[in-house]
């Protein structure tokens, strides 16, 4: 599997960036319980909604710290954000570095996202032919999947030597090609790449709501061959959270602001356009939020010196 020129220059930024963040080790654990628990309502309320849960980021949080029931939302929906809530704990207290994966876990987790939901699968294979709406192939043979799985099982053991970022990502695609369940496949995967990332020290990459689209697009190519899109959303989900944590414990959350900010400092000569056009290519250092990209003067003052049109 090849990296792109520009896939490879994101992760090298973001292995910079958790070797700040290991640095900093161990997190004050007031500081990192707070990030924690907002980046697991965003990542259950973003999985969620991907799959078509109506509940926003807001109701979510309630029914999760609260325990509150929204009108109007149906009972299922209440479940899929407390069972994702527990999915999460799950795989939390499974990360140790020997871990490696297990067809149980596997299991349990998809048990964990469809308790109350579907009784008779939860937790259970698929045992008939599923189709994925919008895919342009028909995932293998029920009668496969146990092989498959196991296959794909041993290569994550065995793959130690791919980055893992690219693991992961190589792993989220393999998964959702089998399609082991009836349902809940995305969610379960969601949460599984995660596991292989968080036991490397990396914070989980959130695949936001608003990312869908561009989500669906990057498993298409990869069904045709071509990973680099969803490399490129797997990069930029790990270094959004990686950027979370580090503007919370380095204290430097001002530096951050939307581009057209930043493109108003009298030192800055580009415009907003061309910045953006960095920041989408990855060439510099960006994140973005909803729809609004996110750099810093230092991110572009570090580009313009690459370039040698800086001095020192
Ligand atoms: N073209 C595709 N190739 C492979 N997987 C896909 C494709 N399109 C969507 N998927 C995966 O299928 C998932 C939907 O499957 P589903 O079992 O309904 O999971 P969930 O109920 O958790 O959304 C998506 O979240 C995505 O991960
Ligand atoms: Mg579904």
């Amino acid at each position: 599997m090849s990296v792109s020129e520009e896939n490879s220059q994101r992760l090298s930024r973001l292995e910079a960036k958790k070797e700040r963040l290991d640095q900093l080790r161990p997190f004050p654990s007031a500081v990192v319980n707070n990030i924690r628990e907002s980046l697991d309502i965003e990542w259950i309320h973003s999985s969620n909604s991907i799959e078509g849960n109506t509940l926003t980021l807001k109701e979510t949080q309630m029914v999760i710290q609260d325990g509150i029931t929204v009108s109007g939302k149906t009972l299922r929906e209440h479940f899929e954000a407390v069972n994702h809530k527990d999915a999460i704990e799950y795989i939390e207290q499974l990360i140790s570095p020997n871990y490696t994966l297990r067809e149980r876990d596997v299991l349990n987790v998809h048990e964990l996202i469809m308790d109350k939901i579907d009784k008779e699968f939860a937790g259970r294979l698929r045992n008939a032919g599923v189709r994925i709406s919008g895919a342009q192939f028909l995932p293998p043979n029920a009668r496969k999947v146990p092989d498959l799985l196991e296959e794909l099982i041993d290569w994550v053991a065995n793959s130690q030597d791919f980055h893992p970022i690219v693991q992961a990502a190589i792993f989220h695609h393999r998964f959702v090609y089998i399609h082991p369940f009836f349902d809940g496949n995305g969610r379960t995967v969601r949460l599984l790449f995660n596991l292989l990332l968080m036991k490397e020290g990396y914070p989980p990459g959130i695949i936001l709501a608003s990312d869908r689209k561009r989500y669906y697009k990057a498993l298409k190519d990869a069904d045709q061959g071509n990973l680099d899109k969803l490399l490129e959303l797997t990069l930029q989900a790990v270094t959004r959270s990686t950027d979370i944590y580090l503007n919370n414990l380095e204290d430097i959350a001002g530096d951050f602001a939307p581009i057209s900010d930043i493109v108003k400092e009298p030192a800055i000569p580009y415009g907003q356009e061309y910045v953006s056009l960095l920041a989408r290519k990855g060439q510099i250092d960006a994140y973005k939020e909803g729809r609004v990209w996110f750099t810093s003067k230092d991110a572009i003052t570090k580009y313009l010196k690459s370039k040698g049109k800086l001095k020192n």
